[in-house]
């Protein structure tokens, strides 16, 4: 992309209304722009990095054995009423009349939607197990929507859905989704503690929070500090296997939030200098409820001994919206954002510090040309700009690498490479950064 066609509005002032970092730099960098409370449009680079957050998300899915598809964000009232929810779910729902006056709802959640259509098709033990998923816009009317993505109104949630025969088998589609969040998020950059956790309205009693330590988050939780170490299972996890030992080992030390926290019990089982107490941001969070709501809504299947049973449910919700505030949190310095690599909304970027020069251009266009096709995703700045400002902005909107081209270097073949993470410049010649930057010899964390 050249910078020149492209849509970064970056803010020169630091937005006053925003009261942590992500959110201040989401708007300067020109991620997104609050169209109400809690309502946010995606600008064209934010955009991009909610598509990569978005398919990393999906393929540890996928890579799970779940099946994705895509329910409406508009649901009919009528099926909250059969799970008891439309009334228990108070004002965060947004309740909309259609012209024939029937009551819908702008969905905060699938249970009652993903029900309705495993039970239309699913009678057998033989239909079972289902694993579903959908990444879809969600609205809840928070009542007091804040720090930008993090807790808005609209966001886009991942949320799956599991069916099972019976309580074990439902404890398998609960591991798997455990195991398939840590390498999401660490696929993300992140390292995540899974914590035990409150069911609240969505009900159960198997429920973990995966948290992502930051002082910002609005979560306080306690957990072991080898938790934080741990890191991920790995994408060579065989999901069919026994996934149980993995979860053992990450939820066998001390970690809850707020609501589950027992002071008594951290301090016995957790050594002093092991117990970290802090805040967190939860990315993502997971239920096993049984059949909170396969009972009412009669989801059943018969058995091999036919008898008909109510299937066991799970739901496994990932905040992929919120994510990018999270990751923002994690990663940025007194500059701007520091993508990782694997959400980056591009890879390179090419700093022209003078359009027009033809050595210059040439040079930027050898570079752009030859990224592309090595899949680098460059974006060129060839504006007329200072060069200050240019600068400034491809550290703001922290792309992992900046190539810069100016007339002076060119006269010595050499171009400058700054890794944005660690700052360090190196000074190649161009076909040297080219090769470098295609086969990824640069550790940027
Ligand atoms: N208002 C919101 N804004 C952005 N993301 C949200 C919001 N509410 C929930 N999420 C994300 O969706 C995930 C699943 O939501 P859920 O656990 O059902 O909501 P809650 O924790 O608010 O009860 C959460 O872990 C979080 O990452
Ligand atoms: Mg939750």
């Amino acid at each position: 992309m050249r910078l020149s066609r492209y849509f970064i509005p970056v803010l020169k002032e630091t937005p006053s209304d925003a009261q942590i970092v992500s959110h201040r730099l989401m708007l300067r960098a020109g991620l997104i722009r609050q169209e109400a409370a809690g309502i946010y449009a995606w600008l064209p680079l934010g955009h991009r990095v909610l598509r990569k957050i978005e398919q990393i998300v999906r393929e540890e899915q996928d890579r799970a054995g779940a099946a994705e598809m895509l329910m409406p964000t508009l649901q009919p009232a009528d099926l909250w009423r059969e799970s008891g929810r439309y009334d228990d779910y108070g004002q965060e729902m947004l309740r909309i009349v259609d012209r024939h006056k029937r009551d819908l709802l702008y969905g905060p959640t699938n249970e009652e939607m993903i029900t309705e259509i495993f039970r239309s098709y699913c009678r057998s033990y033989k239909d079972v197990p289902k694993l579903l998923y959908h990444i879809q816009w969600k609205f809840r009317d928070e009542i007091r929507p804040r720090f930008g993505v993090m807790r808005g109104r609209e966001f886009l949630m991942k949320d799956a859905y599991s069916f099972d025969l019976d309580e074990e088998a439902a404890r398998k589609s609960y591991n798997r989704m455990f195991v398939a969040y840590l390498n999401t998020f660490a696929r993300l950059g992140l390292k995540s503690v899974p914590m035990r956790a409150d069911t609240g309205p969505i009900g159960g009693d198997l429920s973990h929070e995966f948290i992502i330590l930051a002082d910002t988050g609005e979560s306080e939780v306690f957990c072991h500090a080898d938790l934080l170490e741990m890191g991920a299972p790995g994408l060579d996890v065989n999901f069919d296997g026994d996934l149980q030992p993995l979860v053992d080992q990450r939820t066998a030390l001390y970690a809850a939030t707020e609501e589950m926290h027992d002071a008594d019990r951290f301090v016995a089982e957790v050594p002093e200098h092991k117990r970290v107490s802090a805040r967190g941001i939860e990315v993502g969070h997971i239920f096993n409820f049984g059949t909170k709501y396969s009972e009412p809504m009669n989801a059943s299947v018969a058995h091999p001994d036919g008898k008909e049973r109510p299937v066991h449910m799970g739901s496994y919700g990932v905040g992929v919206s919120r994510l990018m505030g999270g990751i923002i949190e994690a990663s940025h310095d007194d500059n701007g954002i520091i993508w990782p690599e694997s959400v980056a909304p591009y890879g390179v970027g090419i700093i022209n510090m003078r359009p027009g020069d033809a050595a210059c251009d040439a040079a930027c266009e050898t570079a752009y040309q030859a990224l592309s096709k090595a899949g680098k995703e460059p974006l060129l700045d060839d504006t007329e700009d200072r060069a200050g400002a240019k600068f400034a902005r491809m550290d703001l909107i922290g792309l992992p690498y900046q190539i810069v081209i100016g007339p002076r270097g060119l006269k010595e073949g050499k171009i400058e490479l700054k890794v944005r993470r660690s700052g360090e410049k190196h000074d190649l010649s161009l076909d040297d950064a080219i090769d470098r930057l295609a086969e990824g010899k640069f550790a940027n964390g």
